[in-house]
């Protein structure tokens, strides 16, 4: 009898430590898609207008993350921010003019990691901030394997390459072409694809595992795409914002001027008054139809993507994530581009696809990723796969992603972290997948947007480092969103917590677009006191602020 049990006892510990090796050395693939500046205008966001059959066939099989944000709404801060796994407090970057290495700390980030876990890591396209931001070399060797590859068609992007009404070329904001028509014949995102592809092809057969991230232009302005997929959006479709109106209760330290669109040619000529506009209403809807235009363009380029992932052979043995840096304004609170804390400029899509995990077999179709025709008769194919509602932020990426591919993921920062190289701000979310537990859990995104005055001026949209002297930090749970606009100091990253610009605060139940703003600092304790249990929401930022405080003069003493 006790021979049995420990016959049992041996055979179970030996399962388990075999189980355990197993474990430990299987070892996934990554491929890491970003798109440029995409809010969650997809299919499987509950988008009723848009054509997103590929990244919701992606969503279907994998974990959807409804309510993840990044920590600054612009890319360059964004970008770095998400691949270090640390808040723009850390990596210093604000703006689009220092290189964390040797302005911040010499940190490691989420490709370098895989790299020296023996990946071959690769860079298609946009995925570091090109120029300073990542050191004029997309952070090439450290990051990368091999030198990061970008679309040759990509230096057309900013021209006049856009046919205008005048049937004159123009650099406009609205800007299908005649693909056949464009400098080089093809365009930035299908070159990047196509590299994709060959890279796929390459290595699958080294024996290695590899870290692919493609990061495609569109979103972004200039809307410089096929003109085809204008077709997917007749006008009449489209519809304005629901708050199209600067809300009375903003305080003008929290309004973006949008300047990037102001300067693109065919809006110059609308002359459209600084800084409030507004855009006229018939642009307004040309805007929203180029938009949807350029994600139905980018989610075919994905499809494409996905389809040869497949076909290889390595959708089993590869884990597919796929976010955008940022959201971008379409006429909310008379607000476009990115640049703010709102809602619709700090939420991004972020999904995570993991074979025998996110998705089981067996589903209908013989293929994982059947390309899926944006111009087909094919309704969404999004069917409900697991949602997380929970809040979650682009920090969190670099942890998850290292869960999910077989490795350890970095250990939580300590308070101050600018000597140390690998570290997580943020969490691994591996653990929430197909466990959505109450949305009102306590979990909350930190988000921060600086500004250099009270009033919107030319640079406010994205001030340079020595400018800001107001800092912006938001913090979004699932039922509120907070903003509080402090005074900073950029010589010594000194936040002034007795200086308040601003405040903002949304209940989101009862306002989801964020219009009514209910902060008024004279009634702030009050505020509280009613808020009940919600007080959580104070005692959360001035941690966080205090632990800013504390981090930046120990390294100041250091
Ligand atoms: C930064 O880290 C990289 C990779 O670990 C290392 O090669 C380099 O020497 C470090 N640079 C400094 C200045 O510490
Ligand atoms: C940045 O690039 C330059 C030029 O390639 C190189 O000399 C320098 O060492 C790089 N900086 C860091 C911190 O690696
Ligand atoms: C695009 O340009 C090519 C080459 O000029 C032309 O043959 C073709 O008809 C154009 N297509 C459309 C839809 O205008
Ligand atoms: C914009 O202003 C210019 C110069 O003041 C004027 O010539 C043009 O007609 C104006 N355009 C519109 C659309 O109002
Ligand atoms: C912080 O702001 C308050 C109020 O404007 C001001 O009196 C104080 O001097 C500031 N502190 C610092 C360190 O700048
Ligand atoms: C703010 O609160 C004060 C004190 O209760 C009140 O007098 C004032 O009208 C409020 N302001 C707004 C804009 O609600």
């Amino acid at each position: 009898m006790s021979l049995s049990v420990q016959k049992w006892f041996c055979v179970l510990i030996l399962f388990r430590f075999s189980h355990d090796v197993v474990a430990k050395t299987v070892r996934r693939n990554v491929l890491f898609i970003m798109a440029d500046d995409l809010r969650p205008t997809l299919g499987c966001y509950g988008d009723p207008i848009v054509k997103s059959p590929n990244i919701d066939q992606l969503a279907s099989k994998s974990n959807v993350f409804l309510n993840a944000y990044a920590q600054q709404a612009v890319c360059g801060p964004s970008r770095t921010s998400l691949l270090t796994s640390r808040r723009p407090d850390t990596t210093r970057l604000y703006d689009f003019n220092s290189y964390w290495r040797v302005h911040a700390g010499n940190y490691t980030t989420l490709p370098q990691y895989f790299k020296s876990k023996g990946y071959t890591t690769m860079s298609v396209g946009k995925v570091f901030h090109p120029g300073i931001a990542s050191n004029h070399s997309d952070d090439y060797p450290y990051s990368w394997s091999v030198p990061p590859y970008h679309p040759p068609s990509f230096k057309y992007e900013n021209m006049k390459v856009c046919k205008g009404s005048d049937g004159k070329l123009h650099a406009n904001l609205l800007c299908s072409v005649n693909v056949s028509e464009t400098p080089l014949g093809t365009l930035p995102d299908m070159e990047s694809t196509e590299e994709a592809i060959r890279l796929l092809k390459s290595t699958r057969d080294s024996g290695k595992n590899f870290f692919l991230a493609v990061g495609f232009h569109k979103p972004h302005i200039p809307f410089r795409i096929p003109q085809e997929f204008l077709t997917l959006y007749p006008l009449e479709k489209m519809r304005l914002a629901p708050d199209p109106d600067v809300p009375k209760g903003l305080p003008s330290v929290a309004y973006n001027p949008w300047t990037d669109i102001r300067k693109r040619e065919d809006v110059q000529a609308l002359n459209i008054s600084f800084p409030y506009g507004p855009i006229p209403k018939d642009f307004q809807l040309q805007i929203q139809q180029h938009y949807y235009a350029s994600v139905s363009y980018m989610d075919s380029q994905v499809g494409r993507l996905l389809n040869t992932l497949d076909y290889l052979g390595l959708a089993e043995d590869t884990v597919v994530v796929f976010t955008s840096d940022h959201g971008w304004s379409l006429g909310e609170h008379g607000e476009w581009a990115k640049y703010s804390n709102f809602d619709v400029a700090t939420r991004v899509p972020l999904m995570f696809y993991v074979a025998g995990m996110t998705a089981v077999r067996p589903w209908p179709e013989d293929e994982t990723f059947p390309y899926m025709d944006v111009f087909g008769l094919t309704p969404h194919r999004f069917t409900q796969g697991g949602t997380v509602s929970n809040v979650n932020e682009l920090v969190d990426l670099f942890p998850t992603v290292s869960v999910l591919a077989g490795l350890k993921p970095p250990l939580p920062c300590p308070d101050n972290s600018f000597h140390v190289e690998l570290c997580t701000e943020g969490h691994d979310l591996a653990y929430t997948f197909n466990n959505d537990n109450s949305k009102k859990s306590e979990a909350i995104a930190f988000s921060q947007y600086p500004r250099p005055a009270d009033t919107p001026q030319e640079n406010s949209d994205l001030p340079d480092l020595k400018d800001i002297r107001i800092m912006g930090y938001s913090l979004r749970s699932w039922d509120y969103r907070f903003t509080v606009w402090a005074g900073f100091d950029p010589a010594s990253f000194q936040v002034n917590l007795s200086d308040v610009h601003g405040g903002e605060l949304y209940l989101l139940e009862e306002d989801p677009g964020q219009d009514h703003n209910l902060y008024n600092s004279s009634e702030h304790s009050l505020l509280l006191c009613k808020l009940g249990q919600q007080q959580t929401w104070a005692q959360t930022l001035k941690q966080h602020l205090l632990y800013l405080t504390a981090g930046t003069k120990s390294k100041g003493m250091a």
